[in-house]
């Protein structure tokens, strides 16, 4: 089974990933935790590329094609042999947050993401999406804690990250069976529960 955790920054995501892995393990399962960008060797070189503070210059078009090979080798070389070798992968962030990111927020043809997508990963879906999905402001001053004040930059940002949160939505709407929308404005140990009755509920089907 291949399931996605996605969201916007600040959600709270990989912490709930983290402490779902001993829960799962615990109950026989063999999973596999990885992440996006990256997850293997040449994976993690694209990453440092991508997130390197030298290359501010980077063309959006330029970021997608990076995120789409590390994606590439993601699926080639570690999802499909662990899915063949009957392993639960656990995935922090796929081909949805290119297009919450990349098509919603900067505004990038959808059309074209969506078939530059299939190409990578060779048309993979996950079995099951979990949204972490958190008003923008709220996420957004969860990481800025230490600001004291809100500022222009804060409020661009802002409204990067609405269009990026209600294209995530729009997304779960389209496609209601995969995803599941989780309330992450709540204390984590309250997600917590949620995401482990969400998961014991799909593996038993
Ligand atoms: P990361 O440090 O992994 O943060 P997070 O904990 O939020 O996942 O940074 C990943 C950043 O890259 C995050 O802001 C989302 C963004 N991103 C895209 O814009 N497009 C993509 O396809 C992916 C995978 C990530």
């Amino acid at each position: 089974m291949f399931i996605t955790f996605e969201g916007p920054d600040g959600s709270g995501k990989t912490t709930q990933l983290n402490s779902l892995v001993p829960v799962l393990e615990q109950q026989g399962l063999d999973v596999i935790r990885t992440r996006e960008p990256g997850g293997t060797e040449i994976g993690d070189q694209i990453r440092s590329v991508i997130m390197d503070m030298k290359n501010k210059s980077m063309h959006p078009r330029a970021e997608i094609l990076l995120f789409c090979a590390s994606r590439a080798q993601l699926v080639e070389e570690l999802i499909r042999p662990s899915l063949a070798a009957g392993k639960i992968i656990l995935c922090d962030r796929y081909a949805d947050s290119t297009m919450a990111y990349q098509g919603y927020g900067h505004g990038l043809d959808r059309k074209v993401l969506g078939d530059l997508l299939d190409f990578a990963t060779g048309g993979l879906k996950p079995d099951l999406t979990l949204l972490f999905d958190i008003p923008s402001e709220a996420g957004l001053r969860r990481r800025l804690s230490n600001h004291e004040e809100w500022n222009r930059m804060d409020d661009y940002a802002l409204q990067f990250h609405e269009r990026v949160r209600s294209g995530y939505l729009e997304l779960a709407a389209k496609e209601p069976e995969r995803w599941v929308i989780i309330d992450a404005n709540r204390p984590k140990d309250v997600i917590h529960e949620e995401v482990v009755a969400i998961l014991k509920d799909k593996i038993k089907k």
